[in-house]
């Protein structure tokens, strides 16, 4: 068989709560590719795209079979699956990794409505961010990598204090209100697509300060999956071993509480994962070189790349913890993952074509 376009689109899948740093994730990974995206020009400015060179995100809200007003209506969340349509998110995702443009639909989050469609051509790297990228089986069997974001409870809610109340005047109790209703359906809907992830980044309160209620200091965890094609784990010092390491000292400036690292091999969801483990944070950004220069199967393509990154970008929240370290992996990963299925694609046509 053969596709429409005669380049290759690699779907990626970013699951997540909304407000867990979705959009933070998108700009450190459209950043390893070289180049911010942005809105597509001319277009509907409510569009919830963003285009690079070689990456368009769609967001999957624009699969809202239910706006605003109806969803109030059924009384049913965004997060239910009756409030989205996986048939056409199925259709219009497959009619792009086959080279296919579509018209995709938009939803609005500013007036809750769907708004007329916008075309999508085909890219290079495909990412579908949102609520249930992993949800529907179809969906999920067309990712060739998928990431949740798993940010606990505890700082979730930080996050939300620190955005819809300083940002958007909301009130401590309705925020409180707000992650409360929506509890079952994440927990029914979202949550479980954990499970699917090639990679899953949990965000934990700290553990180096006891009692610590505060969100402001994390204990991240970079989980990773064994036997995934073109994806190999990342370790600290030596392969399957079960390392601990406080990086502290001469090299590394650390102010109260430190940093402590860990790396080692888990199940999760019965599946082998190796998890990589920061609590803490940097005092100094630039000395991330020195944890950078640890860590093994990073995909750089040179020295410092991590560190560099990082300090491209060090105004991006979490720049400082595991949050901004990991989420800067796995996007050197992905970059990584691209480029060689496009090397086994054109292996196997030079094949096919001497056969
Ligand atoms: P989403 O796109 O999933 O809605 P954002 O990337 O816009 O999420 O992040 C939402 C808010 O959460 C940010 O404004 C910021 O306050 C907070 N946040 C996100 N990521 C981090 C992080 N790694 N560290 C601290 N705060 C963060
Ligand atoms: C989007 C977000 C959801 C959010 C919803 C708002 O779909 O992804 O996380 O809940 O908008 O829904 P509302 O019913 O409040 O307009």
């Amino acid at each position: 068989t053969c596709s429409a376009g005669d380049q290759q689109t690699v779907v990626i899948g970013l699951a997540a709560d909304s407000g867990c740093g979705k959009s933070t994730f998108m700009r450190r990974l459209t950043s390893v590719f070289g180049g911010a995206a942005k809105p597509p020009r001319g277009g509907n400015p409510d569009s919830n795209t963003l285009i690079s060179d070689t990456t368009t995100v769609i967001c999957l809200d624009d699969y809202h079979s239910l706006d605003r007003t109806g969803r109030k209506e059924k009384g049913v969340t965004a997060l239910d699956p009756r409030a989205n349509d996986f048939d056409l998110m199925y259709e219009q995702v497959k009619a792009l990794k086959d080279g296919i443009a579509v018209e995709k639909p938009i939803y609005n989050h500013v007036t809750g409505l769907l708004d007329p469609p916008e075309l999508i051509k085909p890219p290079k790297i495909l990412v579908i961010e949102g609520l249930h990228p992993m949800y529907d089986s179809r969906v999920r069997d067309l990712l060739d990598f998928s990431i949740y974001l798993d940010i606990s409870n505890e700082v979730k809610f930080a996050w939300k204090i620190q955005r819809d109340m300083a940002e958007r005047g909301h009130s401590l109790e309705s925020i409180k209100a707000s992650i409360e209703a929506r509890k079952p359906d994440f927990d029914a809907y979202i949550d479980p697509q954990k499970q699917f992830a090639d990679a899953v980044i949990e965000v934990l309160p700290t553990r180096l300060i006891p009692n610590d209620y505060e969100g402001k200091i994390l204990r991240v965890r970079l989980i990773m999956r064994e036997g995934i094609e073109h994806f190999n784990p990342v370790y600290l010092f030596d392969e399957g071993s079960t390392i601990s390491w406080i990086p502290c000292g001469r090299k590394l400036t650390c102010s109260y509480p430190g940093i402590r690292l860990s790396c080692g091999p888990e199940t999760y969801f019965g599946h082998e994962v190796t998890v990589l483990e920061m609590d803490g944070q940097f005092d100094k950004l630039d000395e991330l070189i020195y944890v950078e220069s640890h860590l093994s199967n990073i995909s750089t393509k040179f020295y410092g790349e991590i560190t560099q990154q990082i300090l491209e970008h060090s105004e991006f929240p979490g720049s400082n913890n595991g949050t901004g370290l990991f989420q800067t992996i796995i996007g050197l990963k992905i970059r990584d993952i691209y480029h060689q299925i496009i090397a086994s694609k054109q292996l196997s046509q030079t094949q096919s074509a001497k056969a």
